[in-house]
């Protein structure tokens, strides 16, 4: 199986969504899967012109030059792509929305009526299965109602399904350097080991694993305490250079 992940995070290497992906992509990786994780925050990928020439003028492809036709041929020839991001403004980052933007090349300009919705066919035979992973600032599941449902038409539009949906509430604790947390953080990372192998054993993850992945890490209040401490901190030391 070959698994490609895009990190929409403009942290990169550094961001939370990066060390939820490298701990999924080892189980994977260990299963047998072919692992690669594009971060968009190393890619120049301008936004969508509108203009409709990957349609009728060079079909297939953007007239722009950019780094997105490299990734796009290896989107359109993996099993998986996992669509990665930090949770902003109740949505995905706007580096991953422009990704999606630019995958119009992939689909043909006609419309057809596909189990009563009007859709665009598919540019290619077929198209991989989709993996959604992403992280929040605050504690709860609730913050993920948009992106849930954000995938759930992306899949349409792409022709295929969802087999994984992985939501971190809270994701900054993965960045805390309290000792205390350290076995904490250990578990969470073993469970998306697990996570991996399950998706490349079974080829899709068990409602059982995604609701223990969801489980808090520490309860909410004690992450909310903590994080508005650290923000005083921060605040406090403005203060100070005042
Ligand atoms: C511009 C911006 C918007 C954000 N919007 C939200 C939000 O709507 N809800 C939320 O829970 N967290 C929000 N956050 C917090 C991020 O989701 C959080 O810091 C996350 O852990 C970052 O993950 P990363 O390290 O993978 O980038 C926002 C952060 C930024 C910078």
């Amino acid at each position: 199986m070959k698994i490609l992940a895009i990190n929409g995070s403009p942290r990169g290497e550094s961001s939370n969504t990066q060390t939820m992906l490298k701990a999924f992509l080892k189980g994977a990786a260990a299963k047998g899967a072919e692992t690669e994780i594009v971060l968009l925050s190393e890619k120049t990928i301008h936004p969508c012109k509108g203009c409709f020439a990957c349609w009728v003028k060079t079909p297939g492809e953007c007239i722009q030059k950019d780094d997105m036709k490299e990734v796009l041929k290896k989107l359109w020839d993996c099993d998986l792509v996992i669509f990665a991001s930090p949770l902003y403004v109740d949505c995905v980052s706007a580096q991953l929305k422009t990704f999606m933007d630019r995958m119009l090349p992939g689909i043909l300009p006609n419309f057809v009526k596909i189990d009563g919705v009007w859709r665009h066919p598919l540019r290619f035979e077929t198209s991989p299965k989709v993996g959604v992973l992403c992280n929040s600032g605050f504690p709860q599941m609730e913050h993920f109602q948009v992106v849930h449902h954000l995938f759930e038409r992306v899949v349409l539009n792409m022709h295929t399904e969802i087999v994984m949906e992985i939501y971190r509430p809270g994701g900054e604790i993965l960045r805390a350097k309290n000792l205390l947390l350290k076995p904490l953080l250990l578990k969470y990372k073993k469970l998306l080991e697990k996570a991996g192998k399950e998706v490349v054993e079974k080829g899709r993850l068990s409602e059982k694993l995604q609701k223990q992945l969801e489980a808090d890490i520490v309860p909410p209040d004690t992450y909310i305490k903590n994080a508005n401490a650290y923000w005083d901190k921060q605040l406090a030391k403005l203060d100070k250079t005042k």
